[in-house]
């Protein structure tokens, strides 16, 4: 299955460091941000892996993660994404290197404490319409919220609702298959001037194609300085970041 990395927008959340650099640049932990999600993709199991840059020093990325070798890669596919007009409007740019396959999506600010190897895989074994991740966490109202009905199934999803639904975010590593290519055109800016991912699966979900798994382990995100300090001290307690040892020997 083929892979894609977001670390375009511009990073408003954690100005002024933003403000010279590209936001997945910045350190959490010991690496910087851009290498956990890639590191989870290459840990389960994906090889083809396309980077879609923007905002500060998108350049940056080519020297900073070369050809992926460090990750045990033999090449890295990159593309620019000109303004941050949304996660959904990032994806646009990623047809010509999936064509009609099967694939996993990983914001470049996401950072999970274990493998996502499982959810993958079995995505690939039956690689038919959305799958989606989630995670509980205490403030819901920062993300894409499910509602989730008695008999456990998602009846919407709320982008950072006020009054959020459930204890759940739609953490950012998406599965599709090709039928994104026929929701992305159909897609509205949203009241942010974004094109949103949530409802891309929103539309996944009418149609019936929609499933979810819920994370056993802990998620952060790592786009507010709270949020940014989190995700560092998650990675330093973890067994899966402390085993990494990404580019050793
Ligand atoms: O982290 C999970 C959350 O990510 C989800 O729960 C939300 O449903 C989803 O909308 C998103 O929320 P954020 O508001 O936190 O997304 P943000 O604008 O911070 O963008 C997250 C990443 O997406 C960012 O690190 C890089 C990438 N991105 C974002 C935009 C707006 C792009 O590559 N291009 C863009 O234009």
């Amino acid at each position: 299955m083929k892979g894609v990395i977001l670390v375009g927008g511009l990073g408003t959340r954690l100005a002024p460091m933003t403000r010279i650099t590209n936001k997945h640049l910045l350190p959490v932990w010991r690496y910087p941000m851009v290498y956990y999600p890639l590191y989870s993709l290459v840990e389960a199991g994906v090889r083809d892996i396309l980077i879609v840059t923007g905002g500060n020093n998108p350049g940056a990325f080519l020297e900073l993660l070369q050809d992926g070798v460090e990750f045990g890669l033999e090449h890295l596919y990159f593309t620019y994404q000109s303004a941050p007009r949304g996660i959904a409007d990032a994806l646009r740019l990623v047809n010509h290197f999936i064509n009609d396959e099967p694939f996993v999506c990983i914001l470049g600010d996401n950072v999970v404490d274990g493998s996502i190897r499982p959810y993958v895989q079995s995505f690939m074994e039956k690689p038919v319409g959305a799958r989606l991740l989630l995670s509980e966490v205490t403030d819901p109202e920062r993300f894409g919220v499910p509602a989730i009905d008695e008999r456990g199934k998602i009846t919407q999803i709320i982008e950072k609702p006020a009054d959020p639904p459930s204890s759940y975010a739609v953490i950012g590593a998406y599965m599709y298959d090709a039928q994104i290519w026929e929701i992305l055109p159909t897609l509205k800016l949203s009241d942010r001037g974004q094109y949103e991912i949530t409802d891309v699966n929103n539309a996944y979900l009418q149609r019936g194609q929609l499933g979810y798994d819920v994370l056993p382990f802990s998620w952060t995100d790592a786009g507010t300085p709270e949020s940014l300090r989190k995700a560092s001290e998650m990675a330093r307690e973890s067994a899966f970041w402390t085993s990494a040892r990404i580019g050793e020997e």
